[in-house]
């Protein structure tokens, strides 16, 4: 009887000092593991297939032509080797504004009113699901930016700088709150976006449906909400600078896995 009582007692100390080893980070994950199972992603990615072959817009034509860098409407690996160089735009786009330009030219919408829309409004939301679908397409699949056009290497340079330059009430870059390992905010890992920060990390997590205000966000809404982070003006959604940011951390991220769309606090 005591020997098993002793062996209990035993088990009950190893399990609780387990316990107080785990970290909070260690705890978040596990809650995002467990929220992963029933992601409501998945709801975004149904709508963004769906927007994909639907006829719309002044022209009513699909999207189903959309040159997402591999060819007219080849979408299965296309998110893993964004932004990139597109000749007819002359532009290194990212997903979300990349599809701008496919609305426009295949559907007759007009690119410039829906970067401006408010976010959570109208085609905004449709350009978030569509761009949850194209992701949740290279699920799995690793980060291979091509990064060999001059265009490319500018942005890629640009982005780098911008990921240094401080400013704003606060004096801080990106690099302030992701420049190091191991560094948090409210119990939340911050990346290290200066280097490749691993598989589902970073760029390679988002679009992500964001549990604490049950919204879906693409990278790009990503991005703006971290220029508010920073105290800097709101960059506009598609704008050069966010695609040079992408542009850094996309080729950063080389063979990082994505596990897009992720779940997020
Ligand atoms: C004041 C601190 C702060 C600044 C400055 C900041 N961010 Fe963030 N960033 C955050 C926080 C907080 C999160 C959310 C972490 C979470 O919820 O998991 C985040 C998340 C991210 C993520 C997603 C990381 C992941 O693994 O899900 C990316 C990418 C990112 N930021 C990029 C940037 C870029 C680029 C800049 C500069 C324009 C920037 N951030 C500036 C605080 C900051």
């Amino acid at each position: 009887m005591m020997k098993r009582l002793a062996l209990a007692i035993g088990t009950v100390v190893v399990a609780c000092s387990a316990m107080a080893q785990k970290s909070a980070s260690d705890g978040i994950a596990e809650y995002r593991a467990m929220l992963q199972d029933g992601n409501p992603a998945e709801l975004f990615e149904a709508k963004g297939e769906d927007l994909w072959r639907q006829k719309r817009g002044p022209k009513n034509a699909s999207l189903e032509q959309c040159d997402l860098g591999k060819g007219p409407g080849v979408v299965k690996g296309a998110f893993v080797e964004l932004p990139r160089y597109f000749a007819d735009t002359n532009k290194v786009q990212d997903l979300e504004s990349r599809l701008l330009t496919c609305m426009e030219t295949l559907q007759g919408f007009n690119a410039a009113d829906i970067a401006k829309t408010p976010y959570g409004k109208g085609e905004q939301n449709n350009v978030t699901a569509l761009a949850t679908w194209i992701a949740a397409e290279s699920r799995g699949m690793k980060f291979n930016l091509p990064n060999s056009h001059v265009a490319e290497k500018t942005m890629y340079e640009v982005g780098k700088r911008l990921f240094f330059m401080r400013g704003g009430s606060h004096d801080f870059a990106c690099a302030t709150c992701h420049g190091e390992d191991g560094k948090r905010i409210r119990l939340q890992d911050l990346p290290n976006l200066t280097k490749n920060p691993g598989d589902g990390a970073g760029f390679a997590a988002w679009p992500a449906y964001r549990v604490s205000n049950g919204q879906m966000w693409s990278m790009q809404l990503r991005l703006n909400d971290c220029y508010r982070q920073q105290r800097f003006p709101y960059p506009l959604f598609g704008s050069d600078a966010t695609i040079a940011l992408g542009t850094y951390m996309g080729v950063n991220a080389k063979g990082a896995e994505s596990i897009a769309p992720a779940i997020k606090r």
